[in-house]
């Protein structure tokens, strides 16, 4: 199991990791659970729902009294902070940073964990696939990245190019969506990383001959078939200049996947497994998984 520190600081779901909440109901750990939330610098209204599940197992259960530390932080986050008095009145953007922590590396992205859509576009979050792909790069010992080109196509927050970038490829993060591309340079220089950012749109217009000879990345891109064309179209190019592709897709229906498949196979890509994530079952040592359907990691090439 994760450290409880770490799934907090990735703000873990809130019902899915319950059943590990309810494991601290005795004194001492409920203390072990509260600074555990400190450490993880999670944001006040995570921090509020965590303990208003412990707190109400606790009362219902008689087993054990809730700690006075417990009851102050909790009376004190039932106050609503100026910050998120500001919220309620503008309700535009309800990001917060999430930390990522692997190895001595930690990456900070302000991102809302648990919007789908957000001003009508999916980059804003890191999606399952991403952690997927950037456990497989911290993980395997099949890819040497460093000093490696890297070019992450619809990069949304970044997170697997940043995951390159620290392990020490010169990456390139790019996203067709100009506001994700506002936010990933933010994003880049806050983490103190060296990277480049760049909006790229994908289709047979898009210049790509500079990426020549790098390694592609590309994380939950398949989920719509209206946009195969387009990404297929990309990555045609990119591999014919001398690229290879490593991508994460979450398998939510079968169909689509295999219409990915078959239009790949169309224009001559070769599509190898390299291995598969399953949610359910603990799928990294890193990273917290939302549950969900699987996640095929892919080489791609001609
Ligand atoms: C579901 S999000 C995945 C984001 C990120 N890779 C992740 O897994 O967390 C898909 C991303 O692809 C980008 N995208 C979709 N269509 C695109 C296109 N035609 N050209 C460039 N980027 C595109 C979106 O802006 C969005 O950031």
């Amino acid at each position: 199991m994760l450290p409880l520190e770490q799934l907090f600081a990735q703000q873990a779901q809130v019902a899915s990791i319950r059943p590990i909440v309810l494991m601290y109901q005795a004194e001492s750990q409920q203390k072990e659970l509260l600074h555990a939330l400190f450490a993880s610098k999670a944001p006040r209204s995570y921090v509020r729902q965590i303990l208003r599940v412990l707190l109400t197992a606790i009362e219902s259960a008689d087993i054990a009294d809730p700690v006075e530390e417990l009851i102050t932080t909790y009376a004190g986050l039932m106050v609503p902070s100026d910050s998120e008095g500001e919220k309620t009145s503008i309700r535009s953007d309800e990001s917060t940073p999430v930390y990522y922590r692997f190895g001595q590396h930690l990456l900070t992205v302000n991102e809302n964990r648990h919007t789908l859509v957000q001003f009508g576009g999916t980059g804003y979050r890191t999606w399952e696939a991403a952690l997927a792909l950037g456990d497989y790069f911290i993980s395997t010992t099949a890819v040497d990245l460093k000093n490696q080109r890297v070019l992450e196509l619809g990069a949304g927050t970044g997170f697997a190019g940043m995951v390159t970038a620290s392990l020490g490829s010169h990456t390139v993060l790019t996203d067709g969506d100009p506001a994700v591309v506002e936010r990933l340079n933010k994003t880049i220089s806050f983490n103190n990383l060296t990277a480049d950012v760049q909006e790229l749109y994908w289709g047979p217009d898009a210049a790509v001959d500079h990426f020549a000879n790098s390694l592609v990345i590309a994380a939950d891109v398949l989920y719509d078939v209206d946009i195969f064309p387009a990404f297929i179209c990309i990555l045609r190019r990119l591999l014919s200049v001398n690229c290879e592709a490593i991508i994460a897709t979450t398998v939510r229906n079968e169909d689509t996947f295999g219409e990915f498949l078959a239009q790949a196979a169309a224009q001559e890509i070769v599509v190898q497994p390299l291995a598969t994530y399953d949610p359910s079952d603990e799928p990294s040592e890193f990273f917290w998984f939302a549950p969900g359907p699987r996640i095929e990691i892919l080489r791609l090439g001609l």
